[in-house]
């Protein structure tokens, strides 16, 4: 049986791997090592506490006696590494977090994997391996027109992606330095259950629905490219199952969209779903233009046709569909809106686990 390390599995895009990985890796058993920050929620794996394959822990990346203990009891020969600071707004009201997780938290994990594998690198087949969960935002920002790839130039532009760009460079350096058999994947904008509403999507959704302001960002013309969060997590599963040590891999939705376009298509769908506001106006009156983001990326987009080539994935919903799943999904679970954005949804945690 494969044991994998999943490090910030209680957060958005790491509660819909674990989900799946639980789903679709029948003989791997998954650890789960969360600090549970306010934007890692235990009750986004609500149901799988129990589960004969699945253990929680809740602890921080950067805690190298913590990790060396788990890799020792547990034997990995896969991490999955998600856990980071990962709201580029937050990064620039307070950057500390961001080195501190982002960079020697990537540095302690890599530390724990070189000595655990020690001698086992090279290995025939598949184990072990250190997939490195990026974001596009290494690459910096585009113009009108172009696209990145795997061999565009690193050039971050905020202590967010700076933080990131970093621990890329170091996984990159364990491998040519130290032979660690690593994968990074590098991700556009992801979107769909249990995203913590603070990022665009869940914020305008959420604030639609209760007839709240909707903030743009400047002249709400930057451009993001959108990926459903269970394609993105079929992405990493094909990289972790098949890629080729050493590389690194893009994932795009190939759907990219205007900060106003998805603010207003949501906006439509919420007034067919739910009805107009109770003032009677449709709900693009709650549209604010405000303040800039600082250093605000104008464009991202991905050129994805190595993870198509090679692999065979592609995404498998279009951003229209993909956005009107999130959107029932988020009105079907109000609770956990409410729950996540007052901080009770720990409540659940001490119940289930006895401590905060
Ligand atoms: P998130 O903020 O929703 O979740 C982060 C998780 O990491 C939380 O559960 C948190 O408790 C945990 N965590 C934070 N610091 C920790 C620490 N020191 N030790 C242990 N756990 C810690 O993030 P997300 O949006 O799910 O992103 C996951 C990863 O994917 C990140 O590495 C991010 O850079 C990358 N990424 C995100 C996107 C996106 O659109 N959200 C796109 C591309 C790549
Ligand atoms: O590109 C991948 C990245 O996507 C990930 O690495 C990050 O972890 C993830 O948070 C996301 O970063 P963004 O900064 O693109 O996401 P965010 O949802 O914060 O913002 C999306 C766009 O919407 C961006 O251009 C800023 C704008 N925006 C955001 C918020 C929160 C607004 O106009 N208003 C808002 O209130």
């Amino acid at each position: 049986m494969k044991s994998i390390l999943i490090t910030g599995g209680c957060g958005f895009i790491g509660a819909n791997f674990v989900r799946l990985a639980i789903e679709q890796l029948p003989a791997a058993r998954i650890v789960n090592l969360d600090k549970l920050t306010y934007a890692g929620n235990p009750e986004n794996l609500a149901g799988l506490e129990n589960h004969p394959r699945y253990r929680f822990v809740k602890g921080d990346i950067c805690d190298a006696s913590l990790v060396g203990r788990l890799f020792a009891e547990e034997g990995f020969d896969c991490v999955v590494h998600f856990a980071a600071e990962s709201h580029v707004d937050r990064s620039i009201e307070g950057p500390a977090e961001f080195i501190s997780t982002n960079i020697l938290g990537t540095f302690t994990l890599l530390e724990a994997a070189r000595k655990a594998w020690k001698g086992t690198v090279p290995l025939k087949g598949q184990s072990p391996r250190f997939l490195h969960v990026s974001t596009d935002e290494v690459y910096g920002s585009l113009g009108e027109t172009g696209y990145f790839t795997e061999t565009t130039p690193y050039d971050p532009r905020s202590p967010y992606s700076a933080s990131k760009a970093s621990s890329d460079h170091l996984v990159s350096a364990y491998h040519h330095t130290y032979g660690l058999p690593v994968l990074i994947t590098n991700c556009s904008n992801n979107y769909g259950p249990y995203q913590f509403p603070e990022k665009l999507i869940p914020l305008i959704i959420n604030n639609a629905l209760n007839g709240k302001d909707l903030p743009v960002y400047g002249d709400g013309k930057n451009v993001r490219d959108w990926l459903y969060v269970v394609d993105h997590c079929t992405a990493i599963l094909k990289v972790l199952g098949n890629g080729r040590i050493g590389e690194t891999y893009n994932v795009g939705g190939n759907s990219e969209k205007q900060n106003i376009e998805v603010v207003q298509t949501i906006c439509d769908i919420l007034d067919e779903k739910s009805g107009l506001l109770s003032s009677g106006q449709p709900r693009r009156s709650l549209i604010r233009f405000v303040k800039d983001r600082a250093g605000h990326d104008r464009r991202y987009a991905i050129d994805a046709s190595k993870i198509s080539d090679e692999l065979g994935w592609q995404p498998s919903l279009a951003f229209d569909e993909g956005i009107r799943r999130t959107i029932d999904w988020y009105l079907e679970n109000s609770d956990w809106i409410s729950a996540v954005l007052d901080g009770s949804y720990h409540t659940y945690y001490q119940k289930m686990y006895g401590e905060r």
